[in-house]
């Protein structure tokens, strides 16, 4: 059983042998669209209201019950603290009435393994985890090693794209709609800057692109969508009709392009030093993953390096609890649990390797 509850999407998942057998997933998407980013305290809530019931239909619908179930997995961080300990809190719940083992999953690493779902990985891997929170490149080793190889030193790739997507009048999250309306517009290649570049680590920084818009967009007060009813919780935007539609279309690309360009030159870099004979693939994972640029551009990329290119299905980039059933299933796979009062650990903190060995 995998429990995930970090940010704004409460979901449970059964995973048997490796492969998803079932999921429930609630979005707290259309709530927090009104506020135009997640409101912590009302996330919370929802999860609380939304768990217990999507846990009941998952079980049903599988016909799975209790003590069938070999693991209970959580997402234990990071993310919104309040809403990991309702995830948490259910998930020990669980293990105690069940009596089987706990396990808390380190939501950044399930991201990135969630692609062995659907294919297998070939280690040691170069993994960029692109999301609303978090831009990092890592060196995964096996499904316990993980080195952070770069990261961003502000926003994320994501929280760039929304806070972009914000500026032009679309609804929060405004990724899948920045790619969308993006697929029609023409890229204006130096349009923004690519941001970051001048150096030789392996961070990130995507602020400059956002002030470089905000500078823009300041003197462009018609290049706005409208939402279809003046309402951002019924999350239909509407490209303007004309010049300005397809203006807008084309700052989408132009954005979204010197983002994917940016993350995508940083990976050569990454493999460059890491050594082409280091690594055996390439994963790309997080929400951010979903973009077609973004894939488009890193898998040109791995085929000139004749690297395999993995990266899951869109659903299985954006929040899900398959890749926190996976992972425990990996991490139980090696005899590791957790004790009843592991700890939730909130965004910005190392999430620790506590595990206890337990075979049993
Ligand atoms: O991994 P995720 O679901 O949640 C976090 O852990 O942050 O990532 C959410 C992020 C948001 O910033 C959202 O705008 C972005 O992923 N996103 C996309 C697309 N779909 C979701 N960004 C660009 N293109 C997409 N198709
Ligand atoms: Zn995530």
């Amino acid at each position: 059983m995998g429990i995930e509850s970090s940010c704004d999407e409460t979901a449970l998942a059964l995973v048997r042998d490796g492969k998803c057998i079932g999921q429930t997933l609630s979005s707290q998407v259309d709530v927090h669209a009104l506020f135009g980013g997640v409101v912590p305290e009302i996330a919370s809530r929802e999860h609380g209201r939304a768990i217990a019931p999507l846990y009941d239909l998952l079980m049903r619908r599988c016909g799975v019950e209790p003590q069938d179930m070999d693991c209970i997995a959580v997402a234990r961080g990071p993310g919104l603290l309040g809403s990991l300990l309702v995830g948490v809190a259910f998930a020990k719940g669980l293990a105690l009435s069940s009596g089987k083992p706990l396990i808390g999953v380190n939501h950044l690493h399930a991201h990135i393994l969630a692609a062995g779902l659907e294919e297998k990985i070939s280690f040691p891997a170069l993994a960029l985890l692109v999301s609303g929170g978090h831009t990092h490149i890592y060196l995964v080793r096996s499904p316990l090693s993980f080195t952070l190889l770069g990261r961003s030193i502000d926003d994320a790739a994501g929280e760039a794209l929304d806070k972009f997507g914000k500026m032009i009048g679309l609804p929060y999250p405004a990724g899948k709609y920045i790619d969308f309306f993006g697929a029609s517009g023409q890229v204006v290649p130096n349009l923004f800057p690519y941001p970051y570049l001048d150096n030789d680590n392996l961070d990130f920084s995507f602020s400059g692109l956002k002030t470089a818009a905000l500078n823009l967009l300041g003197k462009r007060t018609d290049l706005r969508f409208t939402l279809q009813d003046g309402n951002a919780a019924s999350l239909a935007p509407v490209l303007p009709d004309g010049e300005a539609g397809k203006e807008l279309a084309s700052l989408c690309a132009s954005y979204t392009n010197n983002i994917a360009v940016t993350l995508t030159e940083k990976m050569r870099r990454a493999i460059g030093h890491v050594g082409r004979g280091g690594i055996n693939s390439v994963i790309l994972a997080g929400g951010v993953a979903a973009n077609s640029t973004v894939r488009g551009q890193l898998r040109v990329l791995c085929a000139e390096f004749e690297l395999p290119f993995i990266v899951p299905a869109p659903a299985l980039c954006t929040d899900n609890a398959a890749m926190i059933a996976y992972t425990g299933y990996l991490l139980r796979q090696r005899g590791l649990s957790h004790e009843l009062d592991f700890a939730a650990i909130p965004r910005g903190q190392q999430v620790p390797d506590d595990y206890r060995l337990n075979l049993s």
